[in-house]
């Protein structure tokens, strides 16, 4: 049942390597998934993939990541010696490997820049359409990328419900919809897919938990550990 859900590598494959780094994004290729997520946010207007607001918890650097310039950011330790990618070394890796990517728009005033580097990518034959998807929990910046680049499948997360959900979906008209498993049940499901959109789940670090998700209508989830949906049984 697991073998229906569409896989995607959460932070990379963030459950045994740095996440948010070219490491994790490599290993998840290698051990087989086909998707990716990362979390991307502007610093000295370059679009950066990191996921916090602030330094510590996943590089050696402290204080706030908006009060580093890019190369200061670039000398910090991610983890194993990593540095924190730029987006665009990441879009190179998945376009190498004709893969996916699903882009969360993490920080604020990254729909513009995120827009104008995929249109960039397309125009240039790097990446497809198909490989695409953006998503974000900010949701009038997602409206604001849906606005420029209406070709692109978007997804508003959420880790709440808003009481007006099915007028975001008008708005946005989202490929998918991302929540927080925590929330999710069959008459949910019912509800998002009635409105021609799939229900995508996360975090989903148990194959036992992503079958019960797959029997309730989900068809992806986000894993730190897509090796465990690749293994052979
Ligand atoms: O997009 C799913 C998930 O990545 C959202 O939460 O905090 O891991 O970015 P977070
Ligand atoms: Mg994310």
């Amino acid at each position: 049942m697991t073998s229906s859900l569409q896989i995607f590598a959460h932070r990379g494959a963030s459950g045994q390597s740095p996440e948010n780094t070219l490491l994790a994004f490599r290993q998840a290729f290698e051990c087989g998934a086909r998707w990716i997520e990362l979390d991307t946010q502007l610093v000295e207007n370059q679009l950066v993939v990191f996921h916090d607001d602030c330094l510590e918890r996943t590089t050696n650097g402290r204080g706030r990541l908006n009060a580093l310039s890019l190369a200061e950011l670039r000398r910090l330790d991610a983890g194993q010696g990593q540095q924190v990618p730029l987006l665009e070394e990441v879009l190179q890796l998945v376009s190498d490997r004709q893969a996916g990517v699903n882009i969360e728009l993490k920080g604020p005033a990254t729909a513009v820049p995120v827009a104008q580097m995929l249109d960039d990518q397309l125009v240039r034959g790097q990446l497809t359409s198909e490989q695409l998807l953006v998503s974000s929990f900010l949701l009038d910046e997602l409206e604001q990328f849906h606005q420029l680049m209406p070709q692109l499948h978007c997804a508003p997360i959420y880790e709440t419900l808003p009481e007006n959900l099915e007028d975001w979906l008008v708005r946005l008209l989202p490929w998918s919809v991302h929540l927080d498993q925590r929330l999710i049940d069959a008459a949910l499901v019912a509800r998002i897919t009635a409105c021609a959109c799939r229900v995508f789940a996360w975090t989903v670090n148990d194959r036992d938990q992503a079958q019960r998700l797959a029997q309730l209508g989900v068809k992806g989830i986000f894993t730190d550990f897509p090796e465990i949906f690749f293994e052979t049984e």
